[in-house]
């Protein structure tokens, strides 16, 4: 695909139009790219949610700052190792360690150091997804042994974003991602489709941005109203029109063929009934993210309501995973799932 920005901007808007009709066409489409770029392995990255605690208000998500509801809890090393030993057993390629975001000397030193704990005892790539930080803290945390981070940019609409964030600009939070591909980690982004605002053409554009930044990993997901927060009872933009979320997924897929895409949790919580990760499997996405954190945590890291697994334990997802990437004919990618993409 080649062409200006605005031209670009323009077949994403035609293809995100795509009417009810048309739409199964266009999730083949989305499928056979996939497959063409990057096979039919689906990687298994297990995300261990490691701390609630957040010192951001950002106006969708359940565990910010000023929601006294939630129970704070943070994981000892310890605890997020025994869980990083097992990974393997599961064929788990990778581990994505994600928080509430709690910027401090102290905190970016002791991510660093089990960082560094997690690439000497086990096999594991290690993605960190906690939040802005300072290019001298990823230049840290990539010595140490990271390699990828995922910081979505929500929403390429800066007033949208500003809104959204109170603690933080869209110019800062693109700045972090810079600031990472900078330092030599593999970068993913992303954003919520449907946040209240937002417009089919701020779709197209975010679409259009992850492909600008190159990135090598996109997850995006609806954005679903929490209860405890400003954004309670502010429906999704497509509410009406829920297979809008998945339209979003194939289009974001065909503007970034090379992307490792994964169906992330959202799409379960939305779409319990009908398997929702698994349909974005069959639409665009390679890669699923089982949920690995201890049971007793779960009930505390509900960024939006409805999110599913919250009564399984560790290794109750990787196990139910292994079972529905069976029932899709999928097999499991082998080695670390680095991005394909080849730079110089
Ligand atoms: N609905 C959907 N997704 C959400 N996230 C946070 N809150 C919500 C919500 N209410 C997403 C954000 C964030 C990711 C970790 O979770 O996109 O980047
Ligand atoms: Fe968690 Fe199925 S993915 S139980």
């Amino acid at each position: 695909m080649t062409g200006t920005d605005t031209d670009l901007a323009k077949q994403i808007l035609d293809l995100l139009s795509t009417p009810p009709s048309g739409r199964e066409a266009l999730f083949a489409l989305a499928n056979k790219i996939r497959r063409e770029n990057m096979g039919d392995s689906v990687f298994l990255r297990g995300i261990v949610e490691f701390s609630n605690v957040c010192s951001n208000r950002c106006l969708y998500c359940g565990i910010r700052a000023p929601n006294v509801k939630v129970n704070r809890y943070r994981m000892a090393d310890d605890e997020i190792l025994a869980v990083a030993r097992r990974m393997s057993d599961w064929k788990h390629s990778t581990i994505v360690l994600q928080s509430g975001e709690a910027d401090s000397p102290a905190e970016n030193r002791r991510i660093g150091e089990l960082v560094r704990r997690i690439k000497a005892e086990t096999p594991l790539a290690v993605t960190l997804s906690v939040g802005n930080r300072s290019r001298d803290v990823y230049a840290f945390w990539r010595e140490c042994g990271m390699d990828r981070y995922l910081l979505r940019f929500e929403t390429s609409d800066p007033k949208l974003f500003a809104e959204l964030h109170p603690d933080c600009s869209l110019k800062d939070r693109l700045q972090c991602l810079e600031d990472l591909r900078a330092v030599g980690a593999q970068v993913g982004s992303g954003f919520l489709i449907g946040a209240p605002g937002e417009t089919l053409e701020t779709l197209a554009n975010n679409i259009l941005l992850c492909r600008t930044l190159d990135l090598d990993m996109i997850g995006v997901g609806p954005f679903i109203p929490h209860p405890d927060t400003p954004l309670a009872g502010r429906p999704n933009a497509y509410k009406d029109d829920t297979d809008m979320f998945f339209v979003a997924v194939s289009v974001l897929r065909i503007f970034n063929p090379q992307a490792h895409i994964p169906a992330t949790t959202a799409f379960d919580a939305v779409f319990s009934e009908r398997d929702g990760r698994d349909l974005v499997l069959r639409r665009g996405a390679n890669v699923f993210m089982p949920n690995d954190t201890p049971q007793r945590y779960r009930g505390d890291y509900l960024l939006y309501p409805d999110k599913p697994c919250v009564d399984e334990d560790t290794g109750d997802c990787s196990q139910c995973v292994l079972g529905r990437l069976d029932l899709l004919g999928r097999p499991v990618g082998e080695g670390p799932g680095h991005t394909v993409k080849k730079r110089s």
